[in-house]
């Protein structure tokens, strides 16, 4: 299973008073030095955190493939057909949210969508839809000729830490018959959204899984044991769970 280390929350902190420092291409490197198997990054219209220089520099210094979270604009299609990223995920996005709150509803939304994923993907970009694991979503994504869904498991981990366990229970069932339909269809499936050490060993054992993407939980925690270790452990209890 391949792990995807988000570096949005580096920029985050950057940012809170602009200049450089911490650096996400830093964040990057210390990352595959610690056996992330990728980078993920999400250009977000309002570029909260990560910015355009910053799709520029990991494109130009990082080795490990880049897979660019982005939304159905014009604006990101023309930035990713410019970098050709290893991956593009297409993503909601919202001003006003926090964070990505849900899927992106790829069946009402079929239209507006199709031409980014077929645009992207004979650019060579591997696109993946980020999704709920709700079987109509997942027929509408290969329909579209996406190659890989993600799968969102921020309802779960909501549920995880509110100590509900039949939420828990029920989100888990959900994204096991996700992921088995998904691969069912021929999709590469991937998982991702609010997973931390305590909750990320039941979605890494979905045998389904390809790839989990994890930021905030892990640069956090790098705060308190630097990021080398959180990502080694994060990878530790992956494997502890695909055994
Ligand atoms: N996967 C996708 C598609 C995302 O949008 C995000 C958040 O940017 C993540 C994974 C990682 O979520 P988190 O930062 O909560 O680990």
């Amino acid at each position: 299973m391949r792990l995807g280390v988000n570096i949005d929350h580096v920029a985050t902190i950057r940012n809170a008073r602009g200049g450089t420092h911490p650096d996400p291409v830093r964040a990057a490197r210390q990352a595959a030095e610690s056996g992330a198997d990728g980078i993920t990054a999400h250009l977000r219209e309002d570029r909260r955190h990560i910015t355009d220089e910053d799709i520029d520099r990991l494109m130009a210094e990082i080795e490990l493939p880049l897979n660019l979270e982005m939304a159905a604009t014009e604006e990101m299609l023309e930035i990713a057909l410019r970098h050709k990223p290893h991956a593009v995920c297409l993503v909601p996005e919202k001003r006003e949210e926090r964070t990505t709150e849900g899927g992106l509803d790829v069946a009402a939304g079929h239209n507006h969508i199709a031409p980014f994923v077929s645009r992207l993907s004979d650019a060579g970009c591997r696109v993946s839809l980020f999704i709920e694991a709700d079987p109509v979503q997942i027929a509408v994504a290969e329909a579209m000729g996406a190659a890989v869904v993600e799968l969102h498991t921020g309802a779960y981990s909501e549920a995880a830490l509110r100590g509900d366990d039949e939420a828990v229970a029920g989100h888990m069932e959900l994204l096991r018959a996700g992921a088995r339909e998904a691969h069912r269809r021929g999709l590469e499936v991937h998982a991702g959204h609010g997973l931390t050490y305590d909750t990320v060993k039941p979605v890494a054992a979905i045998p389904e899984l390809a790839e989990l993407n994890i930021g905030h939980f892990l640069i956090g925690e790098a705060i308190f044991r630097g990021l080398r270790e959180a990502v080694t452990t994060m990878r530790g209890l992956i494997a502890e769970a695909r055994a």
